[in-house]
């Protein structure tokens, strides 16, 4: 007998990301393939027709792993009894824009998000915003949901992980395979700071390999920090295949665990760990056990390392004094 349904939510799931993620959940490609999966869809009125739309392909595609599909307009129903959120409903920044200008017209959606969640989902539920600012969004939603402990709001920075890594790799000449331990950092945003002193290619530290410390901070660095605004430069819209599956791999990462000697980056509420005080959400390197994250302790960092953290940090408390003064924290 297969095991019952696990339920998944996903918000904006008529849009690009989900366009790619719904079908990789529904597939088996996030619990793997004797474990069936309910899709919980929510989306805004005007796009429920174009989401039908996506069911009937999701239909079409007879997953045996898929064991029904609700869609919906109203989080309270929609997030009921879910074990896992994925929170990618947002709007997308356009071509000269920050992510952080999306935060007064993104900062909303989460608050309701938060409370209904909060209300509604079931008591092992693991949120993950992907919706941008990413880390901000997910403060403003754990913020909203007093019940559910602060350790089960994650935001995403596995894209800029695989950014990292495929870069690394790129320059040593070596297989994506080779490289581990990477870490962004901060926030997802162009002050992110992509970690080549910890991270290890075919076991040995990632910079000292390397060697060529101008590599790291004049193209290293800005191609990965800057690498969502190359995309949307280049195709006109934001990156969705790739988000897609950043997404679907944290949380898979976030159930069912890291490699042995490796970490993943996960942007998870701050606790003091590295100088970091509560109050936001910040990247850091991860292991995860038993579906539990721990952050990685005692970690060397340069100089160079701890200002760039800084700096990315402080953008973070400025985020949140905006949506605390906007009301939404
Ligand atoms: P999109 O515009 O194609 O789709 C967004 C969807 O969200 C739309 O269908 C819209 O109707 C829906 N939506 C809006 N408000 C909603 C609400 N309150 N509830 C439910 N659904 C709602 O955008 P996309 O390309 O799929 O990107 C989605 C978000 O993900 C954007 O904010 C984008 O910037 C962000 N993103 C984040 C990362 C990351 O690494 N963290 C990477 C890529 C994109
Ligand atoms: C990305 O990193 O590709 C996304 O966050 C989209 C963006 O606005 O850069």
């Amino acid at each position: 007998m297969s095991p019952a349904p696990v339920k998944v939510a996903v918000t904006g799931a008529a849009g690009q990301i989900c366009y790619s993620l719904l079908f990789r959940i529904a597939s088996g490609e996030l619990l793997g393939p004797d474990q069936p999966v309910e899709l919980r869809l929510l989306e805004i009125t005007p796009a429920l027709k174009a989401l039908e739309g996506v069911v009937m392909e999701l239909d079409d595609c007879a997953y045996t792993t898929l064991a029904g599909v609700e869609i919906g307009d109203d989080a309270n129903k929609v997030f009921d009894g879910v074990n896992l959120a994925m929170l990618v409903g947002a709007r997308p920044r356009s071509k000269g824009m920050e992510r952080s200008d999306l935060l007064e017209a993104n900062g909303a959606i989460f608050t309701a998000q938060g409370k209904a969640l909060n209300d509604h989902a079931a008591d092992d539920v693991k949120v993950l915003v992907t919706g941008n600012p990413a880390n901000t969004n997910a403060l403003i939603a754990k913020s909203n949901a007093p019940d559910i402990p602060a350790t089960r709001f994650n935001a995403l920075t596995r894209l800029d992980h695989n950014r990292a890594k495929a870069q690394l790799a790129a320059k040593a000449g070596v297989a994506v395979s080779e490289v581990t331990n990477v870490t962004i950092w901060g926030n997802h945003s162009a002050t992110q700071y992509p970690d080549a002193f910890n991270a290890r290619i075919g076991g040995k530290p990632a910079a000292e390999l390397i060697n060529d410390q101008a590599w790291i901070e004049n193209d290293f660095l800005p191609t990965v920090q800057k690498r969502g605004a190359a995309i949307i430069e280049a195709r006109g819209a934001s990156s969705a295949a790739s988000a897609a599956n950043a997404t679907l791999e944290h949380m898979r990462t976030w159930v069912g665990g890291t490699a042995d000697g490796d970490w993943a980056s996960m942007a998870v509420p701050t606790d003091g760990s590295y100088g970091i005080a509560e109050g936001v959400i910040s990247s850091y390197p991860c292991t995860v056990k038993d579906g539990e994250y721990s952050i990685v302790q005692d970690l060397e960092l340069n100089d160079f390392s701890r200002a760039k953290i800084d700096a990315s940090v402080a953008e973070l408390r400025e985020e949140q004094e905006a949506v605390t003064s906007l009301g939404l924290i």
